[in-house]
């Protein structure tokens, strides 16, 4: 009896590939077409699209495991209503990800980038002392998005000495100033902090509004999803000196990054780095392995989306 046929449909890293190809059998995206009447799960990263169009062609799916906290890529009422179970990889990867932003926070207020440049272009001897850069203690950081990553992240910057405000959809129970306006947040804020899920309800919520209203003493900071900020507005606002700096994680067409992004000095760019450590994205791969098995052997999922 042959095992239940997997579509890899990102490239995913070994450890997860052995494992899976130990126990199914895996197509990749680019030969898969001939299997699609066969395909039972699919196996997507983070950030990867699946399209209605293309989850028609697969009459047989009964799951979608997303190696990724974020399942914006893929359709979940379209899943609903075909029965079909999407998993994801909440918690291993709060702690990486909560932490690249704090890093984010240092690298843009200290100038970290910068003047790391200076030191290795023999800079310190024949220009002098690098020029300051401005403390945390006493700042406010306004986190968009207080979920399990907006919490790690708050609960690092107030050991920084930050205050703390957040908005979101709805008031939650913390020690946190809650802000329902997006606007009114940013406007309070020194550091703009993304960390809420991408997707439709949050496509280009910062806009050049909010950019404006984070002030030209404020940073952006993004380890979320790239679609969240208008990249557009936001390389115009870094341009002009609407705001100060960013600090970004994440891209609206990765792995694609504007010549006008990097270009700029007082802006600290990473190629989505968050979860990327040995531990988490081992702990991340063991999820989905965890997910499919139970799945197959008519178990409950372990970390369900629906
Ligand atoms: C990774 C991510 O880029 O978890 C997410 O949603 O964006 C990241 O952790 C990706 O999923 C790698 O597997």
């Amino acid at each position: 009896m042959s095992t239940p046929a997997v579509l890899l449909a990102a490239p995913i890293p070994d450890f997860l590939r052995a494992p899976l190809e130990a126990a199914y059998t895996c197509h990749e995206l680019k030969d898969a077409e001939p299997h699609f009447a066969s395909l039972r799960a699919v196996v997507p990263l983070g950030g990867t699209v699946l399209s209605t169009e293309m989850l028609d062609r697969l009459p047989a799916l009964e799951i979608v495991s997303v190696m990724g906290v974020g399942y914006d890529g893929v359709p979940i009422p379209y899943c609903q209503k075909r029965g079909i179970r999407v998993t994801n990889t909440p918690d291993v990867l709060t702690d990486d990800v909560a932490d690249i932003a704090t890093a984010l926070v240092l690298m843009t207020s200290r100038r970290l980038v910068e003047s790391n440049r200076h030191l290795h272009a023999g800079k310190w001897p024949t220009a002098g002392a690098f020029p300051l850069a401005h403390a945390l203690r006493g700042k406010t950081a306004g986190i968009l998005g207080l979920g399990r990553i907006g919490k790690a992240i708050a609960h690092r910057l107030e050991a920084h000495g930050m205050k703390i405000a957040y908005h979101g959809r709805s008031a939650q129970n913390v020690p946190w100033a809650y802000l329902a306006d997006l606007k009114a947040l940013a406007a309070e804020s020194d550091f703009l902090v993304v960390a809420c899920p991408g997707g439709p309800e949050t496509h280009k919520l910062v806009d050049s509004a909010i950019l404006a209203a984070l002030g030209p003493e404020g940073t952006l900071i993004n380890i979320a999803r790239g679609s969240v900020v208008d990249e557009t507005a936001l390389i115009h606002a870094l341009k002009t000196n609407v705001i100060r700096g960013a600090g970004l994680d994440v891209f609206e067409n990765e792995p694609q990054v504007p010549a006008e992004l990097t270009e700029l000095d007082h802006v600290v760019l990473l190629p989505h780095v968050g979860s990327a450590t040995h531990e988490t994205r081992r702990a991340m791969a063991n999820l989905v392995i965890e997910n499919l098995a139970a799945h197959f052997a008519g178990k409950d999922l372990l970390t369900p989306v629906c």
